[in-house]
């Protein structure tokens, strides 16, 4: 066994778990080390936060993979000099890479998840944090043995505003806290669907890594569609569920500090656009909490006169959060945090605007991988956001009332 071996067996060992898995010890950086840095799945997202890596001093991009050929000369463009692979395998086998991002297609995330921690690299992995309930299960234990720095994409948990909702709810100022609302909205051009891509001439069967892309799903011949527009497909994608409403209750379950939902329940349909997408346009969800609290959050897109935003009910206060064009009072798209008192129950209460400043989410996560500190937003929390989104997918899916024991007993499906 050599040292590093040794070390991983003894973590392993300490945490008294019954699967040996040695997690290999990676470099340690000082605090004014250049921190070296990979990307897999460089698309859209992918290419925002390659800009957003590369504005973090003192860090280098040596690498990316993606399956699409077309994603190489694009992030070529914007840092040259990086390799480039259509495998991810042949990245994580690099020795000089120290932490690798994640912004592939949902049903990758796991995958590309547990390979990154496997090779010893801490990771920014994009929400939602797995496809399924037993990969965020598995997710959550490899990231927990392997000692790695992990931040999921989830970037309100660095914003300003999460920290003053924090700071009223701790101070008081809300009191009982039973019911949040919360909603998501968007519109487009009559006949064309939220989501929907073109699909690029080169985008053809020689460009690209297919099985890569389907990754473990049923083989099939290319289908420049499904690549593109994976996100209207269940056996890619979650939907809207977990594009979007992970994102707020992350944000609403670290702010009230909230456990998993004990019950899930969903109801929607295709109502938009019928334009061959499987996953719901038009969403009802309901969260039920243990003690007392109820979290809905509703999505169309077939109207943004709301934006997007939530909430938060308490017998002593409100918390109102908002972005889009959700401002009621000076009808502007800027994202705002209030508190308004009850005067029922704080008679001497005033109304309060949050101006605590955003933490950049990247430079947060730069910042661990020298310190080792936990980012703002830890495996936990996209676990316990992940677990939420899955138990109201499944809810939809089959009908019925979901806890996280039935989630359990029934089949993830393609
Ligand atoms: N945090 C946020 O605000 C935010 C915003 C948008 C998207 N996202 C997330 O980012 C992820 C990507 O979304 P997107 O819109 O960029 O999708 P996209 O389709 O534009 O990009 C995904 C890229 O991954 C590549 N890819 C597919 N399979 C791969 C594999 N097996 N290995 C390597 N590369 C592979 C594709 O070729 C593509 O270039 C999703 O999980 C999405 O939810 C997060």
């Amino acid at each position: 066994m050599t040292d590093s071996t040794r070390r991983g067996f003894l973590k392993q060992a300490a945490l008294g778990t019954a699967a040996f898995f040695a997690y290999p010890d990676a470099r340690v950086l000082g605090a004014n080390d250049r921190v070296r840095v990979g990307i897999i799945g460089v698309g859209n997202r992918g290419q925002d936060l390659l800009e957003e890596v590369l504005a973090v001093p003192n860090i280098q991009l040596v690498a990316i993979a993606d399956v699409y050929r077309r994603r190489h000369d694009e992030a070529r463009k914007m840092a040259p000099g990086i390799v480039t692979f259509d495998d991810h395998r042949r990245l994580l086998d690099m020795k000089d890479i120290d932490a690798v991002i994640v912004a592939s297609p949902l049903h990758t995330h796991a995958r590309h998840f547990l390979d990154t921690l496997a090779a010893g690299k801490d990771l920014y992995a994009e929400k939602t944090m797995t496809w399924s309930i037993p990969e965020a299960d598995q997710c959550l234990a490899a990231a927990t043995q392997s000692g790695r720095v992990v931040q999921i994409g989830l970037q309100w948990e660095s914003s300003g505003a999460l920290k003053d909702a924090r700071k009223w709810i701790k101070d008081g100022k809300i009191g009982k806290v039973t019911q949040v609302e919360s909603w998501m909205s968007r519109n487009t051009p009559h006949g064309h669907g939220q989501w929907v891509r073109a699909i690029p001439s080169d985008c053809t069967a020689q460009n690209v890594n297919w099985s890569a892309f389907l990754n473990g799903r049923p083989e099939r011949p290319f289908d420049p569609y499904r690549l593109i527009n994976w996100r209207l497909f269940w056996e890619f994608s979650g939907g809207n569920v977990t594009e979007n409403m992970v994102h707020q209750i992350a944000w609403i379950m670290t702010a009230l500090e909230l456990p998993l939902p004990a019950a899930a329940y969903m109801s929607g349909g295709v109502f938009s656009e019928k334009d061959g997408r499987e996953v719901p346009d038009t969403i009802a969800v309901t969260l039920d909490f243990p003690n007392d609290l109820v979290v809905t959050w509703q999505s169309t897109f077939s109207n943004r006169r709301f934006g997007l935003g939530e909430h938060i009910l308490g017998s002593d206060g409100t918390i109102e959060h908002g972005w889009g064009t959700s401002d009621m009072v000076n009808g502007e798209d800027n994202e705002f945090i209030r508190y308004y008192p009850e005067k029922v129950n704080q008679p001497r209460g005033e109304p309060l605007t949050g101006k605590t400043p955003d933490q950049d989410h990247m430079t947060d996560f730069i910042e661990c991988v020298r310190t080792r500190k936990t980012p703002n937003a830890p495996v936990e929390v996209g676990y316990r956001s992940a677990i939420a989104s899955h138990m109201a997918n499944l809810a939809y899916r089959h009908g019925q009332r979901i806890t996280p024991e039935t989630a359990r007993s029934l089949p993830s499906e393609f």
